[in-house]
């Protein structure tokens, strides 16, 4: 007995020790940025961090300047916040700082899929061939039709011109964004209609896990919580499977790459369903409330309205749509809508907020613009939260909160992209992608289908807030670092399709 709670009481001490020493002994030592350990062993910051993370660095900044260590449950965070300083971070040419290890451990907990050596580059060659260039015109193609296809409802329950109808504006986006998008890139079966129903099925289970995952990510679920994502995780899996994909006809020749590559390396199907699933939350988790953002302010703001329709109106010319036919639009319109490319540009500015985040391998030492040199610690993180350190800084973009749909427009009319800090040109002046080895390779796309939408909703449909006085939302404060933000709230809407002529 009594050796028992001796053994039991000094595997408490080693336990207690390990988790809390982190905290307790670590101290600053001469080059390395400021230290900031909270008052809580551990955990640090970890609470105001959750809670609302901009809100935090900010505090953080304030108190402290350009660079600044805190200790975030068990792990030291080294956060950049000066611009000029980005550059050897992200280009890293000595190889010290890693991206991989600390995208393999999220996306292992978050979709249960073990990366192998290389996926990577392998995802990043998929998307140049297939996300870009010439193999973006094809998938483009196919975006408009299912977007025709979502939008205007297939044949017998179609929608009817000249009606008004009412909904969530945020719903609404992500919900059509979401299906369109998926059918393009995971494939349609012989049942359009039936394809319909699984893609309005995935995207209810997919809301639920969406809105579960800030604090999975931050280990805060309850035990309940815990099990409903475990349950829908083998929901997506299933229905994600690589069975049911084979089945299917148009799967898009991005998808097709990657899964033959993953076959080849001998990766398990079960490990190719989570992949998928993997991949149906990087493509389509951002572009549905990014374009909320947009058309709320466009909403919110009538001479924006009126440019980006003026830009339609030029660009795409009288157009007339006819009963159960897809939207007649000329795809080469979208290189060619700056006040359109500007209102996208200034939207993510405001609402896309991810976080950068690199493993330091080994000691490194970080030359920032001023010739000041910091130290980071093998073990340590280095992260970059473009948000606060670029697009609100009232140096680079003045009045940063107002939503400006001119911003990213010359006044010639060409794309403006000359920003200035301190007087010096800043080559970052947004970061809504990430930036770097890890930069989002879907962006061109994601760019284009959600162009398309909102050329389509404002070509085609009549719009108006249901309460024209309604504010446009605060963001839901624990969407901060996840990439593009959510409202605290939705925002009511109507709209209704003009009649065919
Ligand atoms: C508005 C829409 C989007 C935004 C704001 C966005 C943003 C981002 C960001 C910030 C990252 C991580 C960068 C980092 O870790 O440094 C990322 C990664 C990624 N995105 Fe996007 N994205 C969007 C749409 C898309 C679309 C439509 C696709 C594909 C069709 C896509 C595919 C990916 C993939 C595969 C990765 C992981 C890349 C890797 O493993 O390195 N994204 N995205
Ligand atoms: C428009 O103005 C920008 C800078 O204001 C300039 O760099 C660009 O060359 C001009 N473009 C044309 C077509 O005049």
């Amino acid at each position: 007995m009594v050796l028992w709670s001796l053994v039991l009481g000094l595997l408490l001490v080693v336990i207690v020790g390990y988790l809390f020493l982190p905290g307790l002994l670590r101290q600053r030592r001469p080059q390395e940025p400021p230290l900031d350990k909270g008052t809580v062993p551990w955990l640090g910051h970890a609470l105001a961090f959750r809670k609302n993370m901009f809100e935090f660095l900010k505090r953080m900044q304030a108190k402290h300047g350009e660079v600044f260590t805190v200790l975030l449950g068990g792990q030291y965070f080294h956060f950049v916040m000066d611009p000029f300083s980005f550059g050897p971070i992200l280009k890293d040419s000595r190889r010290k700082l890693d991206f991989v290890q600390y995208a393999q451990e999220l996306v292992l907990k978050v979709f249960g899929y073990s990366p192998m050596q290389g996926d990577n580059n392998m995802v990043h060659s998929a998307s140049t061939k297939y996300l870009m260039g010439d193999g973006l015109e094809e998938l483009n193609e196919v975006m408009l039709d299912s977007l025709s296809l979502v939008m205007l409802r297939p044949k017998g329950q179609s929608l009817d011109a000249g009606c008004w109808y009412e909904d969530g504006l945020f719903h609404f986006c992500y919900n059509i964004l979401f299906k369109a998008g998926y059918l393009s890139l995971f494939g349609y079966t012989k049942d359009k209609e039936q394809d319909l129903l699984q893609a309005e099925d995935l995207f209810t289970q997919f809301r639920k896990y969406d809105l579960l995952f800030p604090r999975f990510v931050y280990s805060l679920l309850g035990p309940r919580e815990w099990l409903e994502v475990g349950r829908l995780q083998s929901f997506f899996h299933k229905m994600l499977s690589v069975k049911h994909t084979q089945e299917k006809d148009g799967l898009s020749n991005w998808v097709a790459y990657m899964l033959q590559s993953l076959r080849e390396q001998g990766v398990t199907p079960a490990m190719q369903d989570k992949f998928n699933f993997m991949m149906l939350w990087a493509s389509q988790g951002n572009t549905g409330p990014t374009s909320f953002w947009a058309l709320l302010f466009l909403l919110k703001h009538p001479e924006a309205m009126r440019a980006v329709k003026e830009e339609a109106t030029q660009v795409l010319g009288k157009v007339r749509l006819e009963a159960e036919q897809p939207f007649p639009f000329k795809l080469s319109a979208l290189q060619h809508t700056p006040v359109l490319d500007s209102v996208m540009e200034e939207t993510l500015r405001l609402r896309a907020a991810p976080t950068l985040i690199r493993a330091v391998c080994k000691d490194y030492i970080l030359k920032m613009a001023s010739g000041k040199e910091y130290l980071f610690r093998q073990g340590d993180m280095v992260a970059l939260f473009p948000y606060l350190s670029v697009h609100m800084d009232p140096e680079i973009h003045p009045e940063p909160t107002a939503f400006k749909y001119n911003r990213f427009l010359n006044p010639n009319g060409s794309r403006k992209v000359d920003f200035y800090k301190a007087g010096k040109k800043i080559h970052h002046y947004t970061m809504p992608w990430g930036s770097g080895v890890s930069i989002c390779p879907g962006r061109f796309l994601a760019l284009s289908e959600m162009k398309l939408f909102i050329l389509l909703m404002v070509t085609y449909f009549d719009l108006e807030l249901v309460d024209p006085g309604t504010p446009v939302p605060p963001v839901d404060p624990q969407r901060w670092g996840f990439g593009t933000t959510q409202p605290s709230h939705d925002v009511h809407f109507r709209y209704r399709l003009q009649p065919a002529q």
